[in-house]
């Protein structure tokens, strides 16, 4: 992978416009979204950085719409981005893991032509022990004619995004987008206050040596999905064995495997057997990234983006990671 290097110091709003400038027809609306987004992700790693000293640690004692406890993060990083991307005239509608319904534009604002939707705290569970968390985000053209948003706009399938990213919380704070033109990640610089270019055209390997799965749920898998994790470990012979690495927050185990090659499972279980995760806010995006990178998604039944989506906090079995480990999760389980 080539590195940015001193000598070509490249912003992500510097980025964002020369990529706007390859398509002549573009209005600027994306890239305002995008420019945005950067800002609430740097607003909430401010948060995340100073979460041990500014008593936001914990629950805030609230359920959302899954029944999932909130932390204090969770409700200030989704208001957060409600507030950086309600009033800039470019979005129809907007859809949050942590709101019940469609986020509307307020009628005092103008509206736009894309839809917004995102998972503003991933793996929030892991807030409290210091490990790190992320933002994951989606765009979607509107294709319902009116001013404000539908609920029909937000149930495209993925391969109708147009943009997708995640902000991964860790050691640095990095920036990970794509808008179908190749997947390049930015590292926030604390001291600038910018996220700037260190990761262009980043290129998942063919095949990984990292697995993500949460094994407490062995006991719960069915055939063949417990076939596919034994292939995967290299218990029946077929395949050198992956270490399986699990951090509990898919944008950090899907970063990793984004750059050094993997694959993140969290497939249905007796217990889930509609799966955890959702559609709409986490693999998705993550899918549309991973495929910009070379690598593959599934549902276990069908590509990942081909999945028509009926409700706003579906949620679905995910396999996503490096080509050849996902084509063996799509042969193993029958996938088209
Ligand atoms: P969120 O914090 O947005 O609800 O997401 C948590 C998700 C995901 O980040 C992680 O991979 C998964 O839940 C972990 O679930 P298990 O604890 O069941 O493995
Ligand atoms: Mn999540
Ligand atoms: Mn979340």
């Amino acid at each position: 992978m080539v590195r940015n290097t001193a000598t070509s110091v490249v912003t992500i709003d510097r980025f964002i416009i020369e990529q706007e400038r390859e398509h002549p027809g573009a209005t600027g609306a994306l890239s305002g979204i995008l420019t945005d987004l950067a800002l609430a992700a740097k607003m909430i790693a401010n948060k995340v950085r100073s979460a041990g000293l500014a008593d936001v640690l914990g629950s805030a004692g609230l359920e959302n719409v899954q029944g999932e406890v909130q932390q204090k993060l969770d409700i200030i990083a989704n208001e957060t981005i409600i507030k950086a991307m309600d009033h800039g005239g470019r979005l129809c509608c907007m859809a949050s893991e942590e709101a019940e319904t469609l986020i509307p534009i307020p009628e005092k604002f103008s509206t736009g032509r894309y839809v917004l939707l995102f998972d503003p705290l991933d793996g929030s569970s892991n807030i409290d022990v210091n490990v790190p968390v992320g933002t994951i985000f989606s765009v979607l053209p509107q294709k319902t004619d009116g001013t404000h948003g539908t609920i029909a706009d937000a149930l495209q399938p993925g391969s109708a995004q147009v943009a997708a990213g995640y902000v991964i919380y860790g050691s640095s704070t990095m920036l990970v987008y794509t808008t179908g033109n190749g997947v390049h990640g930015f590292t926030l610089d604390p001291l600038l206050g910018e996220f700037l270019l260190s990761h262009p055209n980043i290129r998942m390997p063919e095949t990984g040596a990292y697995l993500s799965v949460n094994n407490a749920y062995e006991q719960y898998w069915q055939e063949p999905v417990s076939a596919l994790m034994r292939r995967y470990r290299g218990l029946d012979g077929q395949r050198k064995a992956m270490n399986v690495r699990y951090v509990g927050s898919m944008v950090a185990d899907f970063h990793r495997n984004l750059l050094g090659g993997g694959v993140f499972a969290y497939p249905a279980n007796a217990k889930s057997p509609g799966g955890k995760l959702r559609l709409l806010y986490e693999c998705n995006p993550l899918a549309f990234i991973c495929e910009q990178a070379g690598g593959a998604a599934t549902d276990g039944t069908q590509r990942m983006l081909d999945v028509q989506p009926t409700e706003l906090h579906q949620r679905t079995p995910v396999y996503v990671g490096s080509k050849g480990d996902i084509a063996i999760a799509r042969e193993m389980l029958g996938a088209k």
